[in-house]
């Protein structure tokens, strides 16, 4: 039943509905002008963030070249001493931004160019040309700072002290001093501190390299450093190069090789190479120490490479006694102390043992609020470390 009639003629009708319409379309067309604009406002703050990091970007690159500096020094009141890479050493102020902490000695640092202020620390390079202060030391330790090894002393003299001093009396003589010395013992028993004193010794350029730092630090880059030290080496001649734990780099190939085998390789390669690339009488040493030199590769034992082993000993009792001697030198001691007593009582210890016992008599004195040391504390320390030493042992023949 639908609703025929038509709809009531009304002559207004049409105009409502007209200005209705149009007031909608309005309405509409506000809302889109609306969104327009908020539209347009994000888009001027799009682009006035946009400017600002050009023009820091801009700033950033206008920025004046920073040299490229290493610190030598520094001194009590913050200032820092510093050597560009040429020139000499200058006293500086550093930027406060510079986290002072990270400022050690020899780091790398960014410097101003008219200020030299440091601007910045720099990571460390692996290039040994620009960290050689690192690499080059003059260690602090003399012949008389070893106890019980005089022999070994003197036959590392003359393989590698005297040929550096007197090269025309070994050409003239005709005897062709070894080029490579190796120093074979177990841990402790002071390999690393008899090539450190034949560096102090000898005046020469001393490079310290250690085999486990070469293969874990500069991983994929250590046939390069062996390279780069050797070309440092010769400019800075006479050299002694000291490679610890050389083991690291000079265990035998085994069959199964992975990928880290084959970089260890590479590197041992580098050595050998460069230690056939010199003569005998040529101004550079190498010393290498190892507490295995049951797994070391033969080629390097070959005449020409590391053809004299000095075997560094457990000290016997004598050289005990003289280490605790050594050791206790510096210490404030009451009464007098029976070093061959000591020495009795402490069969198979090593030197870096005896160190530690002295060390350890000094702080039995110390947690009593003592200002000397006794010949009471010398004996609670021997039964510390022989004790621990003892329970190490028996662990390591556990696990074994
Ligand atoms: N013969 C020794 N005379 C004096 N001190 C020694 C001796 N052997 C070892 N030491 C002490 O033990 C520490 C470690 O010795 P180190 O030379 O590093 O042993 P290695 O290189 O053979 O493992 C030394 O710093 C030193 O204090
Ligand atoms: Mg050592």
């Amino acid at each position: 039943m639908a609703d025929t009639e038509p709809a009531p003629q009304n002559p207004d009708f049409d105009r409502v509905n007209f200005l209705e319409l149009r007031n909608s379309q309005l309405a509409e067309a506000i809302k889109r002008v609306e969104s327009e604009r908020h539209y347009m406002e994000a888009e001027i703050l799009r682009l006035q963030r946009e400017v600002k990091r050009l023009k820091t970007e801009l700033d950033r690159l206008r920025y004046p070249p920073l040299i490229v500096g290493s610190v030598r020094d520094i001194l009590t009141d913050g200032r820092v001493v510093v050597k560009s890479s040429t020139g000499p050493d200058f006293v500086v102020n550093s930027a406060e931004n510079v986290e002072h902490d990270k400022l050690s000695v020899g780091c790398r640092v960014a410097l101003n160019k008219q200020t030299l202020a440091v601007m910045g620390v720099l990571p460390a390079s692996v290039d040994p040309l620009v960290t050689a202060s690192e690499i080059v030391e003059k260690p602090n330790v003399a012949y008389s700072d070893i106890g019980g090894l005089s022999d070994q002393i003197r036959d590392i003299r003359e393989a590698v002290e005297y040929p550096l001093l007197r090269t025309e009396l070994y050409k003239k003589v005709g005897v062709e001093p070894p080029k490579g010395v190796l120093l074979i013992g177990p841990p402790g028993t002071g390999k690393t501190m008899i090539a450190k004193a034949v560096a102090h010794h000898t005046h020469a350029t001393f490079i310290r390299l250690v085999g486990s730092e070469l293969v874990q630090k500069y991983i994929g880059e250590g046939a390069r450093l062996v390279r780069e030290l050797f070309q440092l080496a010769r400019e800075k001649a006479p050299t002694v190069i000291f490679i610890d734990e050389i083991d690291s780099i000079g265990a035998k190939r085994l069959e199964v090789a992975t990928s880290g085998d084959r970089e260890v390789q590479r590197t041992l390669m580098q050595l050998l190479a460069e230690m056939d690339g010199f003569e005998p009488l040529a101004n550079t040493k190498i010393i290498a120490a190892t507490n295995r030199p049951d797994i070391l590769d033969e080629a390097l034992l070959r005449p020409g490479r590391f053809d004299r082993i000095i075997e560094i000993p457990v000290p016997s009792y004598q050289g005990r006694a003289e280490i605790f001697r050594i050791h206790s030198a510096g210490m404030a001691i009451k009464d007098s102390i029976d070093f061959d007593a000591l020495a009795n009582h402490t069969d198979g210890a090593t030197g870096a043992d005896i160190k530690s016992i002295c060390t350890e008599a000094g702080m039995f004195a110390i947690r009593e609020e003592r200002d000397y040391v006794t010949a009471a504390d010398f004996d609670r320390a021997v039964e510390k470390v022989v004790g621990e030493e003892e329970l190490r042992k028996e662990s390591v023949t556990m696990f074994a």
